[in-house]
């Protein structure tokens, strides 16, 4: 492979001194940023909310642990990020404890018993649009309170009423609407016409909520309240339960009490593998997150990237063709591991990255000439999302992704319950090929059956560097939301930058399909753009920012630990500690 290497840089090298930017290699991402961060040794909290992210930091200051801090920060969401925050959607939660224990909770939904592999296919087998994301068909059947109450009821130490008051204020007395949700939620008014459930709270007398106003939600403090005395009891049984069945009925929806009462999280071994001796913990399938992340991890160690320049046409490049190889993949090889055999394992083996990395050429491969790798040998083994980080005083941390899918999920909120549901069942193949809302594909694996889980690429993500964590990371976005970790890693351990450097850089994005190197504005020069051209790239500049990051750095400052938080410059939240 090193051979392989050099060949690359030879035929690269003039086209690097034409298209590197000077300036990038002075200052990598061209970001400047001279205030000094703030540092905080007793514990932690970045979240795509202010009111998210106080509600974990009471909790922590109350003398709450990560878990007690993460479970309260999960429910404040569901009521300050309604486009994402949820308890009608699901989520993935990976802890590292400070012994050293790690583990995950997958509360991903399920598809309800009566869901069917063609459910969203008319007569002549196409895919029906808008059927598997608008209204109550689209919604899973959810899993965020039951994931959230298990990882507490294991790993945290408050009772629920503590960790969940919290979010129960924040409803009662309402917040004040943020420009970013009430430019949401104007975008969103059409779809929300259809529903008199979501228009009574989010646009009363269709006058969308105003950034400024008050925004209080009784029904949903409510629920939160059934939940906090009764457990998931409250939520899967009894008033709520009746309230989402009885919008099924009204809205052509599938979702039973049965369903409800079946559904429970799975705790399950994080994935892990390495990167240049750093230990990467990340969520195993249903997830394709944790094992696509360690594969171009795995890939991109052939590279010496100090002698590949940030963003210059080399390093695009190369991190394009990893993602494509990866992606292609996903589409093959990654489903519910309860109900396909997902190769994990070869997935995640050092040497299969060589072989699949050793296919990278000196110019762009066309997507239709790669697809998912051989895993025959390994077979034996078995936007709209949001992310938030917190590490408590002793080092324990948690990184928590939870989506309802699409911004404000099925737009559907249930009656009288005052939440949304999700429109998680667009993550499964609707048909083998056809591409889901962030055109991706998929067949078998990932096909629905009843009581499956959906694939998903949400990575929330922990790392050991000599055996202490080191990051704490994850973002929503979509299928972008594995190369936006990818390269926030990336960034930070290979190019030097600060997190918030990391993550403030413009971003990049290739998915297999379409066969295009997505781009932010500002990522490349126009030079650089021409170089990718001629090594037959097609580039887009994406109109919308490429994920939200909300991680937190700890380092060793004078034989001190630190925690730095990052809530990144794309969206509206925050970082906080003391
Ligand atoms: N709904 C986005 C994801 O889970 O990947």
């Amino acid at each position: 492979m090193n051979n392989a290497r050099s060949i690359l840089s030879l035929a690269l090298s003039s086209l690097i001194a034409l298209s590197a930017c000077r300036k990038d290699q002075e200052s990598p991402g061209g970001i400047k940023d001279d205030s000094l961060p703030h540092r905080y040794a007793n514990g932690m909290v970045s979240s795509a909310t202010p009111e998210a992210t106080q509600a974990g930091m009471e909790v922590l200051r109350g003398g709450g642990n990560a878990v007690d801090a993460a479970v309260a920060v999960g429910f404040a969401l569901a009521v300050s990020l309604p486009q994402a925050g949820n308890l009608g959607g699901g989520g993935f939660m990976v802890i590292r404890m400070a012994d050293g224990r790690s583990t995950t909770f997958d509360f991903r939904e399920r598809a309800p018993g009566k869901a069917t592999r063609d459910m969203y296919l008319d007569s002549a087998g196409n895919v029906i649009p808008d059927l598997s994301l608008t209204g109550a068909l689209a919604a899973g059947v959810p899993g965020s309170p039951a994931g959230l109450l298990a990882a507490l009821d294991k790993y945290g130490t408050k009772p629920r009423r503590q960790v969940i008051g919290p979010a129960i204020r924040l409803a009662a007395e309402g917040f004040r609407v943020q420009p970013g949700l009430a430019a949401n939620i104007a975008e969103k008014l059409h779809d929300f016409s259809r529903f008199p459930s979501t228009l009574a709270i989010f646009a009363p007398d269709t006058i969308p909520l105003k950034a400024g106003t008050t925004f209080r939600q009784p029904a949903l403090a409510r629920t939160l309240q059934r939940i906090s005395d009764s457990g998931a009891a409250g939520f899967y049984s009894g008033t709520t339960a009746d309230m989402i069945v009885r919008q099924m009925e009204r809205s052509g929806g599938i979702i039973t009490h049965q369903d409800l009462l079946d559904y429970k999280p799975s705790e399950r071994r994080p994935v892990v593998g390495t990167y240049r001796g750093d230990s990467i913990i990340s969520m195993p399938p249903p997830s394709s997150g944790g094992p696509l992340l360690i594969q171009m991890l795995n890939m991109m160690e052939g590279y010496d990237f100090h002698t590949i320049p940030f963003h210059s046409a080399a390093h695009a490049h190369v991190m394009a063709e990893i993602m494509r190889r990866a992606y292609a993949d996903r589409a093959h090889h990654l489903g519910d591991p309860d109900f396909f055999s997902v190769p994990v394992a070869g997935l995640v083996s050092k040497e299969y990255a060589k072989s699949r990395a050793a296919t990278i050429t000196d110019s762009a491969t066309p997507s239709a000439r790669i697809s998912s790798g051989d895993m025959s040998a390994y077979m034996h083994e078995s936007p709209q999302t949001t992310h938030y980080s917190v590490v408590d005083k002793d080092g324990n941390c948690v990184s928590v992704t939870v989506t309802l899918n699409a911004s404000f999920g099925s737009k559907l909120v249930v009656d009288g319950a005052g939440f949304f549901l999700n429109d998680e069942m667009d993550d499964f193949a609707a048909k083998p090929g056809a591409p889901n809302l962030y055109g991706l594909l998929g067949d078998t694996a990932n096909a629905i059956v009843p009581g499956k889980r959906m694939l998903s690429s949400m990575t929330p993500t922990i790392i050991i560097r000599d055996g202490r964590p080191w990051l704490v990371v994850g973002t929503p976005g979509g299928s972008t939301i594995i190369t936006t970790v990818l390269q926030v890693i990336q960034n930070q351990a290979d190019y030097g930058m600060t997190l918030r450097e990391a993550g403030d850089a413009p971003r990049i994005h290739q998915q297999w399909y379409p066969d295009t190197v997505y781009y932010e504005k500002g990522a490349f020069t126009t030079a650089t753009l021409d170089t990718l051209k001629s090594l037959g790239y097609k580039t887009v500049e994406r109109d919308a920012p490429s994920g939200r990051v909300d991680a937190i750095r700890i380092i060793d400052v004078d034989g001190k630990r630190w925690m730095e938080g990052y809530s990144d410059s794309r969206g509206y939240g925050s970082a906080e500690g003391y």
